[in-house]
């Protein structure tokens, strides 16, 4: 605390992010990367675009990435906000468009930056409890409302809303926006971007953080029809003209179009996942169904805490959350076959200890 700061900066409970070592040699399983390597193809148009162009500003815009990702997903590049991952779309969805006269609703168990924004732009909220089973109830998002967000996939949990459920939520709430969070979509669930042209409520942000291997360069994006983007616009526009800078939009551009790779890391990692889960399952964990690149799990007879204070000891990170009702889980990044195969062993040595 210094007596310099502002009253709001003093108010603030910043998000803590998962921990980046700098050891060396770590199964690093804590932040939901992914564990293959970016696209060979975003790495050759990072490195064509390291030169002396670098002088220069990039497109404010970012055009060029917005119509790949409108092209990917069969929209039109006035549909795609573009931001510098998705942690800033979202800081920028609760200003522009979730700061409202209503709270607005999430889940008890969720991202837990989603408060932290609302801290930040004195957003009013209320959390919705989720069922015990961790399932979304959509009866229990039927109230006045200044808007709903989660992720679909669910995170910390994994759990995923079938888009039906996500239609049928959008119809009950007309005059709210509805935000799906959509970082873990391309690991088992369907995204609701077709859904955009029916529902003018519909915003989904994604990134390519996780499933296009590219959490270093920082690109996120929202999808949505052209008023909700223009709402997203006015606010980056307020903020910082350039979000994306000429690396991050060459690179995010080349991995939009390298779709081989892109479907041939994600089923490798969804492929790593049934393994892992059956493993663990065979130890006696209660893992939650995931959608996810991570799972969350449960030993009946062992502390949470102390299986990751042990699993570190091995060089083996986790990540756990001292937070109520999820106290006695561990949310696992799915990493290669080899990284699951080494925390096996390693939970098999410390159940029998
Ligand atoms: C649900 C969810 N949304 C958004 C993000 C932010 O991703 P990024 O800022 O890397 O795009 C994360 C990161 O872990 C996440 O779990």
């Amino acid at each position: 605390m210094s007596r310099f700061w502002s009253d709001v900066v003093k108010g603030l409970s910043p998000y803590v992010p998962g921990e980046q070592p700098r050891l060396a040699n770590l199964v690093k399983l804590n932040t939901n990367e992914n564990p293959y390597p970016p696209s060979p193809r975003a790495l050759e148009a990072i490195r064509a675009a390291t030169g002396d162009s670098l002088r220069l500003y990039p497109d404010p815009n970012a055009a060029q990435l917005r119509e790949a990702i409108a092209e990917y997903h069969g929209i039109d590049a006035n549909q795609v906000f573009v931001g510098n991952g998705s942690d800033e779309v979202l800081a920028h969805v609760f200003l522009g468009l979730l700061k409202q006269a209503r709270p607005i609703l999430f889940p008890d168990i969720t991202y837990s930056f989603y408060p932290v924004y609302c801290a930040l732009y004195k957003v009013d909220y209320a959390t919705v409890a989720l069922a015990d089973d961790f399932s979304i109830r959509l009866g229990d998002y039927a109230r006045p409302n200044g808007g709903i967000i989660f992720p679909n996939p669910n995170a910390p949990t994994g759990c995923l809303l079938p888009l039906a459920d996500v239609e049928d939520l959008l119809q009950a709430n007309p005059d709210s926006v509805v935000v799906i969070d959509e970082a873990y979509v391309d690991f088992g669930g369907a995204s609701a971007i077709p859904l955009i042209a029916r529902h003018a409520n519909l915003l989904v942000v994604q990134t390519l953080s996780k499933a296009r291997s590219l959490a270093g360069l920082r690109v996120g994006f929202a999808a949505g029809q052209a008023e909700l983007i223009e709402a997203l616009d006015r606010v980056k526009n307020s903020f910082n003209s350039y979000p994306l800078g000429r690396l991050a939009i060459s690179g995010a551009v080349a991995a939009y179009r390298d779709r081989e790779y892109f479907e041939t890391t994600r089923r490798a990692v969804m492929a790593s996942r049934e393994i892992l889960a059956g493993a663990l399952k065979a130890l006696g964990f209660e893992v939650l169904p995931s959608a996810a690149n991570f799972i969350f799990v449960r030993h009946p007879k062992r502390d949470a805490q102390e299986l990751a204070v042990a699993l570190r000891q091995r060089g083996i990170i986790v990540r756990h959350f001292k937070l109520p009702r999820i106290e006695q889980f561990l949310r696992i990044t799915i990493g290669t076959d080899d990284h699951c195969a080494v925390l096996v062993t390693a939970l098999r040595e410390i159940l029998a200890a």
